[in-house]
């Protein structure tokens, strides 16, 4: 979306210079902005260019504008807003703010929230409705609201009617613009709503800091175009956008210098990177390629879409080195006729050959999934369908998720005649079978000597050192702080139902092995 598109719709309110909040004057960057979301808007999928910028850059008269402040950002939902958050934090410490991990001590907070499902939803809601006290205790707090739910007209609505307290809610789109949002509600008595409908342009040089210094996220495309039909992402989300295949490699060596150990590769549906480019003709394939020649450990990628998993990418994935054998592959269904009804457009027979090929290429290669129960009008006899692909493909672990209607989607509007008792009991008997899968998956692993890569103390007990396999399973064993940050050599001890216990092997014990 360009400026002219967004001033669309914006309301410039009157305020009364007095009610600023803010001793600097930032008068001269005032504006108070009223666009709230439009679903229907965000639907429509536009043939314009995608712009790439490079001139991200912070206002001088904002610079200063978080000295002696402290901000704290709250995220929910999946690794493309805990990613968001990295860049939202990087845009804090320039004007800066300094971060907090505390509510109390935050001079600004912002909740970057999640809409995949009503309970996502749920928790932000009670969160805004706790944040109401600190804000009545200090009304110079700022509470913003951002990520997927703000991209929601409903969601809108219910914070405008119900939760007045909150100064600003701004999109997904606009993340890049959070220094003018903030300003505007610094210097505003009114709520300051910005969201873009349309996707905006992809903006290269944003500042980051990231969670930690062993793992990365590295985005290589927004959005998703695939509309199945009970998801809300391509809405919040916006039309596929790839970013340009030197602008990631070029990422991924700045963070191979900087020491980082694993990067794991972030879309919506990264099978279908490259699609919208009209002058190349490059897909993931093809950039996994180069990436692996990069002297990175480790290199992951979430999340894989079933339809669009193409041949170059298993043989590249089967040259293995630092692509890592596990592969997230949600299927949401083992049936057909539900398969067909939430537009995945693959069939049940579609994936079991993906499932073969990629065995094939790969043989002792990692599959987890996605599994959605109780779709609308699922019957008994499709949901047993779910179970037995489960088994027949051999997944080690899956998240499983009731399905939740999202207003908007196609889904929402079904007529669905499954009992929520009915949706509960399947989820069970489905995660009975999950919890029995990875189990022996994990048992396999007893007596073997494994390359893990610790990433700190254990949550339960700082003796305790964790970290992960290349198939991204969970280890906990006795070890020195030293081999923090580092791949060790761990022999498994025992295995639990979701994660292993070991220990670390002296060095000439060392083996290349999983
Ligand atoms: N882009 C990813 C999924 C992102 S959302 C993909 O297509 O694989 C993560 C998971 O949430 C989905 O795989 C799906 O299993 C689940 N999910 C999405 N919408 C949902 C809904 N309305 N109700 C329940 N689960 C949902
Ligand atoms: Fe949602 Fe489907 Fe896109 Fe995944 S591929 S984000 S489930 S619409
Ligand atoms: Fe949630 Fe948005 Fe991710 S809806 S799952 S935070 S893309």
């Amino acid at each position: 979306m360009n400026e002219e598109q967004r001033l669309q719709g914006q309301q410039v309110k009157e305020t009364n210079p007095t009610d600023k909040k803010s001793e600097k004057d930032y008068s001269k960057y005032f504006e108070t902005v009223f666009l709230p979301p439009s679903l229907k808007e965000a639907k429509k999928r536009g043939k314009e260019e995608v712009n790439y910028h490079n001139d991200f850059k912070i206002d001088e008269q904002l610079r200063g504008m978080g000295t002696g402040k402290k901000f704290y950002i709250r995220t929910y939902g999946c690794q493309m807003n805990e990613h968001d958050t990295e860049v939202m934090a990087g845009i804090f410490m320039a004007l800066g703010y300094e971060a907090t991990d505390t509510v109390e001590d935050a001079n600004v907070i912002l909740l970057n929230t999640c809409a995949i499902r009503e309970n996502a939803e749920n928790k932000v809601f009670g969160e805004l409705g706790h944040l109401k006290h600190l804000k009545q205790q200090r009304p110079d707090l700022l509470l913003g609201v951002c990520g997927c739910m703000s991209q929601e007209e409903s969601v809108v609505n219910k914070i405008l009617k119900t939760y007045t307290h909150v100064d600003m809610i701004f999109g997904t789109h606009n993340i890049h613009r959070l220094p003018q949002i903030l300003n505007d509600a610094y210097m505003s008595k009114e709520m300051v709503v910005e969201v873009w409908s349309k996707e905006g342009d992809v903006v290269e040089n944003l500042p980051k800091v990231r969670r930690g210094n062993i793992k990365a996220w590295v985005n290589i495309m927004y959005g998703c175009d695939k509309f199945c039909t009970y998801c809300i992402v391509p809405y919040t989300r916006g039309k596929e956008r790839s970013r340009r295949p030197e602008d990631i490699i070029q990422e991924v060596r700045h963070l191979a210098a900087q020491g980082y150990q694993e990067i794991t590769l972030l879309g919506q549906n990264v099978n279908a990177y490259g699609k919208d480019f009209e002058d190349i003709t490059y897909g993931l394939g093809d950039l996994m390629d180069e990436i692996r020649k990069i002297d990175i450990p480790r290199i992951r990628f979430t999340t894989s879409h079933p339809r669009d998993f193409d041949d170059h990418l298993i043989e590249v994935l089967a040259k293995k080195g630092n692509l890592m054998d596990h592969i997230h592959l949600p299927v949401q269904s083992g049936s057909t006729d539900v398969l067909k009804i939430m537009a995945r457009k693959y069939t049940r027979e579609q994936f079991l050959e993906l499932v073969r090929k990629i065995k094939a290429a790969i043989p002792d290669v990692a599959l987890t999934t996605d599994i959605i129960v109780g779709y609308p009008n699922e019957t008994e006899e499709q949901f047993e369908e779910t179970i037995s692909l489960y088994r027949e493909v051999g997944f080690e672990s899956a998240y499983t998720f009731i399905y939740s209607p999202r207003e908007g989607t196609p889904a929402a509007k079904m007529k669905d005649n499954v009992p929520m008792e009915v949706k509960k009991e399947r989820l069970q008997r489905l995660n009975a079978v999950v919890n029995e899968m990875s189990a022996e998956a994990l048992k396999k692993y007893e007596g073997q000597i494994v390359p893990v890569l610790v990433e700190g103390e254990s949550k339960n007990n700082p003796d305790i050192l964790a970290g992960y396999t290349n198939k991204n399973k969970l280890v906990n064993f006795k070890g020195p702080k030293t081999a923090i940050g580092k791949i060790v050599n761990v022999k498994i001890t025992d295995a639990k139902t979701w994660s292993l216990n070991g220990e670390m092997v002296e060095t000439h014990q060392l083996a290349e092995v999983e």
